[in-house]
């Protein structure tokens, strides 16, 4: 949701501002804008295109430089995604720009009140309310506008990362968050701003991380954080563990293609140094229950954990969707323990869930991949996926390791509440040990699904059925075409069919139906459920561990422990979407409508 830069330094700022837009447009590409500190005292140099990034680049012909500037990647929520509504945005003089990340959820009024003072309004944004606040409030307070910008901070209902640069003192740039997400970048004689430490990754690995309601300032050789109040804060530093390669195709058509390729190395890196034991310091006992909240992909993830964590740990376990937990009467305690799932770490309607939670007393515990991120800082305790940096929009990786998160919590606890037995432990363990080299495995032999896929390019629907474990994962399978490839898509539980769904059927119907024989008599179920859409017209493309004669097509995968099978499983589901994507003609990276981080509820 909006990509957000910052640069001032010894260096142009142009060329590191497009840079990390690029490697943020991520969180939005429909539209984009910089703006760069020219000529001291001067309006400021500013260009903004809606579109995807390269207009804007092919917009900068005339490339105005500067030491120091700002830049924005949008995703529209208040205002379509214009020229006009592009960031940054401007006050009456151009000399004061501004550029956003949330909602501004007060803005109405605060525009009434300052259109009444003579301020021309020229967007239908939101953030335009903030330029013309700040504005006055540089003047309320001497030019200073780190000062200016804690005033207006306190006046701003909503979510919000904002940064701000005036032409009067080019080289500072003054960052502001609260519920959304902003580090800096320390270099030497440069500093950066950004949403995500991948803006800057190729100049520094060190960097900042910001508390709620904190403002910065920064400037090529200096970085203050300071509170509301203009207290100074010390801010957490910490060291990026990959580096900018990873944020680069590497030679892969698509990012998504890279990161489907990269989920051996991902999951063995998740597991490892924790199959002995986690390190963390809750104590499982005093928990009645689980309520797993999560969102898209992360619930799914969350639902094979409810599997795991009820087997392995014989606690009851809930799933919900982040976006309504709040909104009823949940019951939970101090008893519950909250898991909160989330790749970016950030995901608004999961942030207010846990806060929601933990407002009631719950402990929670979150499953994040991205360090420093907001869900991450507010929980009790963090168990870090190590995906790395998953640029695609669709998250393949991170929900591969989502899932070792998932058996590592169930592991964990059946192992503290002595609901394991050594050998159960032990097997468990061999398994998870195994996956990367199966994982592996599939990769290799994936080319003929690739071919098929291209068969069914033209199906109006594609239903994904499974029984267990196998159910979370057809809803992802489905979730993954309806987003890259704009196909209707829908997984069910293979018992289910006959309830409804089943009317779906027609001829050609594609079928994608997940039947691992270490389903035991579930996979018997499965092979009726197969028939049965069969006999109606259905074209039946099995993924299974074991020779099965009833399929149209087959794709092996290799054997698993059951409640393991989804790790597996879902590697040809997240084929068949990249693939469709690509026949389609589809942006696979960045699909329509969509934006990789919601930081929004
Ligand atoms: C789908 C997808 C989304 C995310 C969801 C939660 O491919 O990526 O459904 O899973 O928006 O995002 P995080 O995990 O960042 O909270």
């Amino acid at each position: 949701m909006c990509g957000i830069v910052g640069y001032t330094g010894k260096n142009s700022a142009l060329t590191p501002v497009l840079d990390g837009l690029r490697r943020l447009e991520y969180r939005g590409y429909d539209s984009a804008g910089i703006a760069l500190a020219t000529q001291v005292g001067k309006p400021l140099y500013v260009e903004k295109q809606a579109g995807k990034l390269k207009n804007l680049e092919e917009a900068l012909v005339k490339k105005s430089d500067s030491n120091s500037g700002i830049g924005h990647t949008r995703w529209a929520t208040h205002g379509g995604p214009t020229d006009t509504n592009a960031h940054p945005h401007l006050d009456n003089e151009g000399k004061l720009a501004l550029i956003h990340n949330g909602i501004i959820e007060n803005y109405v009024e605060l525009r009434q009140q300052l259109e009444k003072l003579g301020h021309k309004f020229k967007s239908e944004t939101d953030t335009e309310s903030v330029v013309h606040l700040l504005s006055d409030a540089r003047k309320d307070n001497n030019g200073d506008l780190a000062a200016a910008m804690r005033q207006v901070c306190k006046q701003l209902k909503g979510s919000f990362t904002l940064l701000a640069i005036h032409s009067d003192n080019p080289s500072h740039i003054v960052g502001a968050r609260r519920n959304s997400p902003l580090v800096v970048g320390v270099g030497e004689g440069e500093n950066f701003l950004a949403s995500d430490v991948a803006a800057f990754i190729a100049h520094t690995k060190i960097a900042l991380e910001l508390g709620q309601d904190q403002v910065v300032e920064i400037t090529p050789n200096s970085v203050v954080v300071t509170d509301l109040s203009g207290q100074i804060v010390k801010a957490k530093e910490y060291e990026i563990s990959w580096d900018v390669s990873a944020a680069e195709r590497g030679g892969f058509t698509h990012f998504m293609l890279k990161e489907i390729y990269e989920q051996p190395k991902a999951i063995a890196d998740t597991l490892i140094g924790r199959l002995n034991g986690l390190n963390l310091k809750l104590n499982f006992k005093k928990f009645e229950k689980i309520v797993i909240i999560a969102c898209g992909t992360a619930y799914n993830a969350g639902l094979v954990g409810k599997y795991a964590i009820e087997k392995w740990a014989q606690i009851p376990v809930d799933v919900e969707l982040a976006s309504e937990y709040r909104y009823r009467e949940p019951s939970l305690n101090k008893k519950t323990l909250v898991i909160a799932i989330s790749q970016s770490g950030e995901t608004m309607d999961t942030l207010m869930a846990l806060r929601y939670a933990k407002s009631k007393g719950a402990t929670i515990l979150s499953v994040c991949n991205t360090n420093g991120s907001t869900i991450g800082r507010e929980s009790d305790e963090v168990l870090y996926t190590h995906a790395g940096p998953e640029i695609a929009v669709a998250s393949t990786k991170a929900f591969a390791t989502q899932l070792i998160a998932m058996y590592l919590i169930g592991l964990e606890i059946g192992r503290k509440l002595k609901k394991l037995s050594n050998n159960e432990i032990k097997e468990i363990t061999e398994q998870l040990t195994q996956l990367p080299a199966k994982v592996e495995q599939i990769l290799e032999t994936v080319e003929p699904l690739r071919e098929l896929t291209r068969k069914f390019k033209s199906a109006e629907s594609v239903l994904f059925l499974g029984r267990h474990v196998g159910y979370p994962t057809a809803l992802e399978g489905a979730l993954k075409l309806k987003e890259l490839a704009y196909m209707h898509a829908e997984g069910f539980a293979g018992g289910e069919l006959k309830h409804g769904p089943i009317a779906l059927i027609d001829n050609g119907t594609p079928v994608v139906a997940i039947m691992p024989t270490s389903s035991g008599i579930l996979a018997e179920k499965m092979a009726s459920n197969i028939q049965e859409v069969k006999a109606r017209g259905a074209v039946v493309i099995v993924i299974s561990d074991s020779e099965f004669t009833g399929a149209d097509h087959l794709i092996r995968i290799p054997e698993a422990n059951q409640l393991l099978q989804p790790v597996l499983s879902v590697v040809p589901l997240q084929v068949i979407a990249y693939e469709m994507a690509v026949a389609r003609g589809n942006d696979v990276d960045q699909p329509r409508n969509l934006a990789k981080s919601v930081t929004v509820e």
